[in-house]
């Protein structure tokens, strides 16, 4: 066996009405509160005002800043990372999706280290402690909770950029199913496809390792179960507890082994498009893995049988493929780039842009051409 190392510092508290908790574990690290949510599905669910009560129970001053938009811009970031500085705060609390958590993670980092968040883009460049992060998911899919990395968008040239360092890993994930029941079917539905190609591309990564192949495999098998009742009947517990466990492993995964070609290939539309992040992933993922498959079809009938398919090896990847476009339409999700409204256009533009995530492509098991994307995006149109 090749020698591996596995690393994921973040304490974890796994329970319904974990959230109550907030005020006591955000007490550890200091007095003065930072609370980070987006400008209004936790104020319009009642989980913000349920945090602000925990925290001042607690005997915090809390700071609530709520702007935070659908992928977060470096400016975003610096305006929130001013007001704790203003304020002095000692800890950041990030309440909400993938955009919150990574924005918390923008303001811990500047509220400790000089501007601009540019000089932090890219792997290990902050290299000293910043303010500790507790963070309260109320999606499931991001995994930002037990991750090193924060992804932004750069306001300059609209690409996304991210951070990837040991000292953003949230110190403390309060992982509450409870604060997931509010989500609408279609952002369920993204962000569930979300965290299945996280586990999906750290299970075929280069940097794939025993223990992060465990969690990455348990993680597609409870996704593929669960998320279309998670779809369907939104209001039931059960399968909100599997699918927020669930994207908690793949976030575990991809602490260890990144990302690859599916979200190198999903940036451009969303930058684009607009088009949510987990979307993005989802019309992309079955085109990739027939692609990647060839060069690996052992790992794709694994991949096959943690997705409920038959194996034979030698049409693994095809039969991945297929269960994940099955998948796909049972939670009601498009299936190609042009039900999107992206112009075909575009896709050429999109290909050269995906060549710049080279980090994604380092991580990708098969060395790819910009002749490659181009090709699996028209033959994700
Ligand atoms: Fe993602």
């Amino acid at each position: 066996m090749d020698p591996y190392r596995f690393f994921v510092p973040t304490e974890i508290h796994f329970s319904p009405g974990a959230i109550g908790q907030v005020g006591r574990q955000a007490a550890r690290f200091g007095r003065k509160v930072m609370l980070v949510t987006g400008r209004q599905s936790s104020r319009r669910s009642g989980a913000l005002d349920g945090a602000v009560d925990s925290l001042r129970a607690a005997g915090l001053e809390v700071i609530v800043f709520d702007q935070v938009e659908e992928n977060p811009s470096d400016r975003t970031v610096a305006a929130g990372a001013r007001m704790a500085r203003e304020k002095s705060c000692d800890v950041v609390v990030a309440l909400g999706g993938g955009s919150p958590m990574d924005a918390a993670k923008g303001v811990a980092i500047l509220a400790v280290l000089d501007g601009p968040l540019a000089q932090y883009y890219g792997s290990g460049r902050v290299d000293r402690p910043v303010l500790p992060v507790v963070a309260a998911p109320t999606t499931a899919g991001t995994g930002s909770e037990v991750t090193p990395y924060a992804v932004f968008v750069e306001s300059e040239n609209d690409l996304k950029c991210s951070v990837a360092s040991p000292h953003i890993f949230p110190r403390v994930a309060l992982l509450d199913p409870e604060l997931t029941l509010s989500m609408p079917p279609a952002i369920t539905a993204n962000t569930g496809i979300d965290a299945l190609t996280h586990a999906l591309e750290g299970f075929t990564s280069v940097k794939a390792q025993p223990i992060s192949d465990q969690l990455a495999l348990r993680a597609i098998a409870l996704i593929n179960e669960h998320l279309p009742a998670a779809v369907s009947h939104g209001d039931r517990l059960e399968p909100r507890e599997h699918l927020l466990h669930a994207s908690m492993l793949a976030g575990m995964v991809i602490a260890q082994t990144g990302t690859t070609l599916i979200h190198g290939m999903g940036y451009a539309p969303t930058t684009r498009y607009g088009i949510p992040h987990g979307l993005a992933n989802g019309v992309l993922m079955d085109q990739v893995v027939i692609f990647n498959g060839e060069r690996n079809p052992d790992r794709y009938a694994a991949l096959a049988l943690a997705l409920g398919g038959t194996v034979e090896s030698s049409m693994a990847p095809q039969e991945a493929a297929r269960t994940l476009r099955e998948l796909r339409s049972r939670v009601g999700m498009p299936g190609r780039l042009r039900d999107l409204g992206v112009a075909q256009g575009d896709l050429e533009d999109f290909a050269r842009q995906t060549m710049l995530h080279s980090r994604n492509l380092d991580n990708n098991a098969r060395d790819v051409t910009l002749k490659d994307v181009l090709k699996i995006y028209q033959d994700s149109y």
